[in-house]
């Protein structure tokens, strides 16, 4: 191409290929590799966390996942790379910035510093915002073939991936956008061990999944904007529940610890393990969840043993007459922030208050109304007796507890 030809087209790619939205790529592209660029407001952010850290003598700044590069322009006039393996944004990247500091490769391969011509001992700083999705589903939907990592990498998750591989690079600081259910969720504490164990989180903000443009979730999840150090000791869930996590332009603070959740007071999932019971001696069954959107997305009471099924019992029939008045009626602008998590409760309150939960459930769900009279007469006079509410009052009443309940505390 002679040089004109050369400007004129990378002109036109400038405006193809913004920095903040991967304009470049179809829907689907993006889906499949999880394209999903940061909004400018994000980015500075962590330009911010990361300034105080510039001081150390010899660092580099690294983004393994650099999209169009919107973490590391900043860091332009230090020693970086900008790593990524989606090769239209290569070719941008290389006529941007330092064509040596520009690598094209799959940042989740062989990882070790000199892939990265990172110097093993400078001060190590991550920055960006790696792709976040289940590669099973994604890549065999995409019919990308095998997604490739080294082993001691590997999750479902490819964010987890990521992760992990900061850790093998011993980076001093880590400073990403992350879903924020990669911590916060107990589980998934764990199964990043490796990185928790090495890490400690100092700065944690919290914002709604919906301001990255064209997401396709339906429902809206809390992204976080972390900043670790590593530090030998690592850090436990317990550090994490008590975390002081803010929300991203307001004044309002976010700790785990005050929100108590079903985990460990309603069952969640078919009983697996042999001395639980596994058939319902009422034959009453609940659709089992993962979290409050599965509990809002799912049905709620079924008459038949299913593969998907929780087993309700005439004791515990309350509890899931409470999950069924969440299906119903909660409304939050919180959703983004608590859709992940397991549903909120005030075992207190709904300990306090069965027969308004069980009576709302009774009134306004289609199995119950449909069920085996002789199992209904017995729940209702196990709960009901002396119950005088009406089913106006009784919503009322439910409706103002979760108004209560789904909200920050100040
Ligand atoms: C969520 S985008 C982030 C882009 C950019 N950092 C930003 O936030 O604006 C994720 C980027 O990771 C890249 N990516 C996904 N898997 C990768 C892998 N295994 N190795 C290198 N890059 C990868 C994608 O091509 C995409 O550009």
């Amino acid at each position: 191409m002679p040089n004109k030809t050369v400007k004129q087209f990378y002109l036109l790619y400038n405006r193809i290929v913004s920095p903040y939205q991967a304009k470049h790529l179809s829907k689907e592209e993006k889906i499949s590799i999880g394209a999903f660029y940061t909004p400018p407001e994000i980015v500075k952010k962590t330009v911010e966390y990361i300034t105080p850290y510039l001081k150390n003598k010899n660092f580099t700044v690294v983004d393994l996942s650099a999209g169009a590069g919107a973490f590391i322009l900043p860091f332009r006039d230090y020693d970086y790379r900008a790593v990524d393996y989606d090769y239209s944004v290569i070719n941008y990247l290389r006529n941007q910035l330092d064509e040596d500091k520009v690598i094209h490769t799959n940042s989740l391969l062989k990882v070790k510093r000199s892939k990265f011509k990172i110097p093993k001992d400078n001060f190590l700083i991550i920055t960006g915002n790696p792709p976040y999705n289940d590669i099973t589903s994604v890549y065999k939907k995409n019919g990308k073939g095998e997604f490739v990592c080294d082993p001691d990498l590997y999750d479902n998750d490819i964010g987890i991936c990521f992760l992990k591989a900061f850790n093998k690079l011993k980076a001093d600081i880590v400073c990403v956008v992350h879903p924020f259910s990669y911590i916060g969720k107990r589980w998934n504490f764990v199964r990043i061990k490796d990185f928790t164990s090495n890490y400690k989180l100092v700065k944690g903000v919290l914002f709604p999944s919906t301001m990255f443009k064209y997401t396709s979730r339906t429902s809206p999840f809390a992204v976080m904007i972390a900043l670790y150090e590593r530090d030998e000791k690592g850090m436990t869930y317990d550090y994490i529940e008590n975390f002081e996590f803010e929300l991203l332009n307001t004044d309002q603070k976010f700790i785990l610890k005050s929100y108590p959740t079903t985990d460990g007071y309603i069952n969640k999932y078919q009983p697996r393990k042999n001395s639980l019971l596994k058939e319902s001696p009422i034959g009453l069954y609940y659709y089992s969840f993962r979290d409050l959107n599965s509990v809002k997305r799912n049905t709620t009471f079924i008459a038949k043993k299913h593969d998907f099924s929780v087993v309700v019992t005439l004791e515990e029939f309350y509890k899931y007459a409470y999950l069924h008045c969440i299906r119903k009626l909660l409304k939050t602008e919180y959703m983004w922030l608590f859709g992940n998590l397991s549903p909120l409760v005030d075992k207190e309150f709904l300990e306090r208050n069965k027969a308004v939960f069980v009576y709302y459930a009774l009134q306004t769900s289609s199995t119950l109304k449909n069920f085996d009279k002789e199992v209904i007469d017995l729940i209702k006079k196990t709960y009901l007796e002396g119950f005088s509410l009406d089913l106006e009052q009784s919503k009322n009443l439910i409706l103002e507890h979760f108004k209560n309940l789904f909200i920050i505390k100040k």
